[in-house]
Parts: C-alpha cells; structure tokens; sequence
C-alpha cells in the first residue's frame, strides 16, 4: 500500500542538468558520493553501503515521495530532490539535496528554476513548501532568489547538536541555541514564481 498518487514519468532538461524519477540503478552513484564534511551538513550523508541498503532506502522514499535523481550534462548523479506532503493540486513539501563535489556550481539553481517550471506548469501545483536550517545560508539565497518567502520560523532539536562546536561564524551560530536549530518555513506561489521565472536570466 502507497498513501502517495502515483509519481508521472518526466525527463526535464535545464542548462547544466537533467531531471528524471529516481530509480533503483541510479543509487550505486549516490552511494559513492565522498561524504559531506561542513559540519552542518553531515546529516546530508547517506551511508548506503550495500545494495539491501539502497533498496531500503528507496522503498522509504517510494511510500510517501515521488523522489528525482538529478544529472549533469556528463550524465553524472549530482543530486536528488523530492516531493513530500503532496495534496494536489495545493501544495506539496521539497527536499534538495547535491552530492559534496556538486556544490556551489549552479546546478542546484538550474536543477530547481527547471523542476520549477514542471511542478507549477505539468504537474499543476499552486504552491510549494519547503522547511530549511536558518545556518544553511547557501540554501536560504537560493530559494529567496528563487522567490521563496519566509513564512516565520521555529526552533527543533539539533540532530547533529555535537557539530556545532566546531561552527565558528556568528551568521550560522545564531540559529543555535541549547541543542536547538532555528528552521525556516518558506513557500512559494505558482503566479510569484512566473513573475520571477520571467526576470530570471
Ligand atoms: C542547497 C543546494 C541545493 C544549492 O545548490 P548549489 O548548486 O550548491 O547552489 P548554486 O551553485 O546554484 O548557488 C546558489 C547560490 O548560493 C551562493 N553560494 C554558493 N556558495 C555559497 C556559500 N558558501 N555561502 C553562501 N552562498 C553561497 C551562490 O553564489 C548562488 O548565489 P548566486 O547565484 O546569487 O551567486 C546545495 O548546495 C545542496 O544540496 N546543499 C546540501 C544539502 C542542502 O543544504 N539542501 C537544502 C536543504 S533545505
């Protein structure tokens, strides 16, 4: 049994990435992905070490998600986003995450302006949501680019709590506090992102 509608197949292709459902053969090449080593990404790493890991960790996924797999023009799996919470055609709740060589490229902004244009036109969405960690500051520039609005914020356990020691700038620490992280709840609207995909370069 599935509480998720079935995931449409796609094949979306941007200026440095591609986007496809994600799927069982593609999981060897995040499991070889070099762990994220920032401190406050480490919950990013997946530690799938043999192929009963992969399929559990799909079949996760595949319960509630309609989960992509992200590649560049060289074919290579750079990343992986999803959806979650889907309540069609309101909204539904995205997860992005790029492997540590992928970051700082740009494909996390072509990967979104392309899956963007999918999700508010095909799928037919009228609003995405997304929750991100206030000391993830690359992310939060991203999505308020992106057009994304900060709808308020909340404070939840740290799960990686013992990594902030070693975080030293006053722009990340101010989003930690006895063991807590300050969260982000951000959404976006099907006409904002128009207006902004139109003034995107
Ligand atoms: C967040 C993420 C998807 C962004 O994708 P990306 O490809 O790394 O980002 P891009 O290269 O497209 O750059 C995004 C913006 O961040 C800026 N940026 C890059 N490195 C940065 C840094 N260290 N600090 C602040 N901003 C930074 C870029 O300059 C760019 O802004 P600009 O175009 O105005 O210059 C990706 O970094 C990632 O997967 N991170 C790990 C997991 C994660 O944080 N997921 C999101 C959880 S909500």
């Amino acid at each position: 049994m599935t509480d998720r509608p079935p995931q449409p197949d796609c094949f979306l292709f941007g200026r440095l990435v591609q986007i496809r459902p994600l799927r069982y053969a593609d999981l060897p090449e995040i499991a070889a992905w070099p762990p994220h080593t920032d401190p406050l990404l480490k919950a990013y790493n997946l530690h799938l070490n043999t192929p009963a890991d992969w399929r559990h960790w799909l079949n996760g996924r595949l319960k509630d998600r309609w989960p992509y797999a992200i590649r560049n023009r060289d074919g290579l799996l750079v990343g992986h986003l999803s959806l979650r919470q889907m309540d069609p055609p309101r909204s539904s709740r995205l997860g992005v995450v790029l492997g540590a060589p992928y970051i700082g490229r740009g494909y996390g902004t072509d990967a979104m302006r392309i899956f963007l244009d999918y999700y508010f036109g095909e799928l037919g969405f009228g609003m995405m949501r997304l929750d991100v960690s206030g000391a993830n500051i690359r992310a939060r520039l991203l999505y308020r680019r992106l057009g994304f609005n900060e709808l308020g914020s909340f404070w939840q356990p740290a799960l990686d709590a013992e990594d902030w020691g070693s975080v030293k700038d006053e722009e990340r620490l101010q989003h930690f506090r006895q063991g807590q992280v300050r969260m982000y709840e951000m959404s976006l609207r099907a006409p904002v992102w128009r207006r902004v995909r139109s003034a995107l370069a």
